[in-house]
């Protein structure tokens, strides 16, 4: 018996490899935006190795944090370039989820069969969110110190049990040493190891029902004399070999923005985060990182905290139940001009909201960021209704592609 015979004979990965790779039929017809998914799952590696280093000289207490990471960047081979590939890397993976869940948007990939697909791709950003934060306070700068405290202060409105909720996140009375402890316990343990759960369950739930395409048409519906959808190509060698055409590509530019503008203009790393936790000397205006921003508007756009928060936590969670509030036969919104243009103006009121959240709140800005939150949670409550009734171009029964 050959090495191989032996080997496969004894291994789920030869499987594994033709279900989900050498025999997985995925549309001809993706575009641009499909790369955003296998980048993903690039930067998660990129992300924990570059975490990894920087782990190794990290020290979680009050009194070393800010130093150690300080020394990373000044005193350590090459410090300067796993920080940089971790701060810039949280960006760019936000930047990548919006895009993938924007594309899931306009192609109505989050409707029947793919709704589990989307609500663990969902669950999945939350979880980089809570990631994010916890990451984001190890430094123990003065933004770090104050952001946590704002943050934290949240669970305060819990009814009940708010201010036993926010001792145990913290740790004790406020932020400290043991908030570090435990916040890097969660960041490189339990919430990674949530996220990387997520990510096969999503995938294998998208390999079950088959990948969605820009036209939004079920490719299984027509099949060859082989079993195979005519429209569908294997993903390997076809889609693995685009993809890593599109790793070169991204690498170029992730490269780029660490070698050229790591602080990406002060988005990607704020100024505040060059100067020690001072609990002494709170910050004017704690303004969350740009991803979050969106959500932080809303907060601020109601005067009452609590009123503030519910719209908060009711916007995060809108997007679960987006698979039953579209109601229209047609997925794809090439067809469907209505909501075509709803979501062009919901994602520039995204963008509109997430840059209002990074303004100091000033008077002005106030009538700005109750239209946003109005237009946000307006597009969900419209959306079964102009779905069921708006008028539609009928799809093509095969998906349509040119060959380049
Ligand atoms: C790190 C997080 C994530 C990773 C690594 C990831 C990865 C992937 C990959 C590799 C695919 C298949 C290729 C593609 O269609 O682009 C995919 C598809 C999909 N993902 Fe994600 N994803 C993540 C987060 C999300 C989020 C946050 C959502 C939605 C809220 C989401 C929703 C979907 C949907 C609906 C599909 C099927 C798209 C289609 O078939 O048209 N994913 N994802």
């Amino acid at each position: 018996m050959s090495f191989k015979d032996w080997f496969v004979k004894r291994s789920p990965l030869p499987e594994m490899w033709r279900e989900h790779m050498a025999e997985y039929y995925a549309p001809k017809n993706f575009n641009i935006f499909y790369y955003a998914g296998s980048l993903l799952l690039l930067m998660v590696v990129l992300q924990f190795l570059s975490g990894f280093l920087v782990l190794a000289h990290y020290i979680p207490t009050a009194r070393g944090a800010y130093d150690s990471v300080y020394g990373i960047m000044y005193d350590v081979h090459y410090g300067w370039l796993m920080q940089y590939m971790h701060v810039d890397g949280v960006s760019l993976i936000f930047v990548l989820l919006y895009v993938h869940m924007a594309r899931g948007m306009l192609y109505g990939s989050y409707r029947s069969p793919r709704e589990i697909v989307w609500i663990v791709g969902y669950t999945t950003y939350l979880a980089f969110m809570a990631e994010a934060f916890f990451g984001y306070v190890l430094p123990y700068s003065n933004l770090s110190y104050w952001a946590g405290t704002v943050i934290t202060s949240l669970f305060k409105s819990i009814p009940f049990i708010g201010g036993w909720v926010t001792t145990l996140v913290r740790g004790g009375p406020g932020m400290s040493g043991d908030t570090l402890n435990r916040f890097m316990a969660l960041h490189v343990t339990l919430v990674f190891m949530i996220i990387v759960g997520l990510i096969v369950l999503h995938i294998l739930y998208l390999h079950k029902v088959g990948s969605n395409n820009p036209d939004g048409i079920e490719i299984k519906a027509s099949k060859g004399p082989d079993g195979h959808p005519v429209d569908g190509i294997p993903f390997h060698p076809y889609y693995s070999v685009k993809d890593l055409f599109g790793f070169g590509v991204w690498l170029i530019i992730f490269g780029a923005i660490i070698f050229y503008a790591p602080t990406f203009h002060h988005i990607f790393l704020e100024r505040t985060m060059s100067t020690p936790a001072n609990p002494l000397k709170s910050l004017p205006d704690v303004t969350p990182p740009w991803y979050l921003s969106p959500f932080y508007a809303m907060l601020r756009s109601i005067p009452n905290k609590n009123a503030g928060i519910i719209l908060m936590v009711v916007a995060v969670l809108f997007p679960f139940v987006l698979p039953w509030l579209d109601r229209n036969p047609v997925k794809s919104t090439r067809y469907r001009p209505i909501t075509r243009i709803m979501l062009l103006i919901f994602f520039i009121n995204f963008f509109v909201l997430a840059y209002l959240g990074e303004q100091p709140p000033l008077p002005k800005y106030f009538f700005a960021e109750r239209l946003g939150a109005f237009i946000y949670v307006a597009f969900f409550v419209l959306l079964p209704f102009v779905s069921k009734f708006e008028p539609t171009r009928a799809p093509p029964a095969r998906v349509r592609f040119r060959a380049h």
